[in-house]
């Protein structure tokens, strides 16, 4: 951390910029010994396969690696352990993650990031490799601008984050939704009902989306883009019902409201018998899929090799076909959206 931040001298984050290592010639780039790793927000199937790959590159290099327990809570609480490669044994196939998770409210300020610094301090730690979403990236940049060196890895079902097209734990949740939607299909189209089921997605529709289109849903709700629910849901419903169709399938990101409300919509509208379910925390758990398994890995390498480089400051990326690296800072200010064509697109199937 940089001398001057102190409990008593709380730095101005938004005024900082987390250094560029790319401008650092390569012979002057720090050799690391010593990192840590946590994982932050919600869990993601593939997590433990992600630390399961940093630790075990990490001793093939001889650097030692700090387990951190409860994300960012555990780091500025000090619960720092230190993780040996046989340890990460049998995590490979496990769902959650085993260094447990947490979202801070206290790594939201200066206080805490100025803590959390501290603590690499006392345990040596000269790298953080962070695993998660958008949320603890903001949490990594932050440590980054008080000089804490970070590396990130994009582990979130959402698959939100701007700066890659892969997030570790996507391809596991959607599988996870899709298994569920086929089994809920089977008793809608018994009932000849309408099945509103609710993805998760937080502000994003890549879930909802994707799985509409492996399961052949009717309709996709999406928070990115706008719905005329008489004529998107209501009048596709009933167009569905009177070219012979039995069932119905609504799929609802989480950030366009409540598949109950949704629900009752519908059922108002077309006289049609509507079912609301919530997947919910389901999507989160279960054995990552070989996709995910494979991400994460190559993912943790990828994180192991920045740090062998003096690359810090980096978020391991997924884009056009190969893992990369960008830049913190650059990586934290691109956007992503889906655009409508993709969603036009899922409507030549029905
Ligand atoms: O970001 C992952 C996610 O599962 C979102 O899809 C969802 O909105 C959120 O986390 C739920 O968070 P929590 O587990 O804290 O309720």
């Amino acid at each position: 951390m940089n001398e001057e931040y102190s409990l008593t001298n709380l730095p101005d984050l938004k005024s900082l910029k987390a250094k560029n290592y790319d401008q650092v010639p390569e012979k002057e780039r720090p050799q690391i010994k010593t990192i840590g790793i946590l994982t932050s927000g919600g869990d993601a199937p593939g997590m433990n396969a992600s630390i399961r790959a940093v630790v075990r590159a990490a001793g093939h290099f001889g650097i030692k690696v700090f387990g951190i327990t409860r994300g960012f809570h555990g780091l500025w609480k000090g619960e720092f352990d230190e993780i040996g490669t046989r340890q990460v044994s049998e995590t490979l196939q496990r769902g959650g993650t085993f260094l447990m998770t947490a979202r801070s409210k206290t790594f939201e300020t200066p206080e805490g990031v100025v803590k959390g610094a501290q603590m690499c301090k006392v345990f040596g730690v000269e790298v953080l490799i962070v695993i998660g979403g958008d949320g603890s990236y903001c949490g990594a940049r932050d440590l980054a601008r008080i000089g804490i060196p970070v590396i990130g890895l994009p582990g979130t079902i959402d698959n939100d984050i701007a700066c890659t097209e892969y997030t570790i734990g996507y391809d596991t949740a959607m599988n996870t939704a899709m298994e569920a939607i086929d089994k809920l299909r089977d008793t809608a189209s018994s009932h000849e009902r309408c099945s509103v089921i609710e993805v998760m997605g937080r502000r994003a529709g890549y879930i909802a989306l994707n799985v509409g289109i492996a399961t052949g849903a009717e309709v996709v709700l999406i928070p990115e883009l706008p719905v005329d629910f008489e004529r998107d849901v209501i009048r596709t419903i009933l167009a569905c019902r009177n070219m012979g169709k039995r069932h119905y399938i609504v799929i609802v990101a989480e950030g366009v409201g409540d598949a109950t409300d949704i629900a009752t919509r519908i059922e108002e509208a077309t006289g049609i018998e509507a079912r609301p379910t919530i997947l919910g925390h389901l999507q989160r758990g279960g054995s990552p899929t070989l996709r995910d398994r494979l991400m994460a890995s190559l993912m943790g390498i990828r994180a192991v090799e920045c740090v062998r480089q003096g690359k810090l400051n980096r978020l391991v990326v997924y884009r056009n076909g190969e893992i990369s690296d960008v830049d913190i800072e650059k990586g934290l200010q691109m956007k992503k959206t889906i655009k409508a064509e993709e969603m036009d697109r899922s409507k030549y199937l029905l």
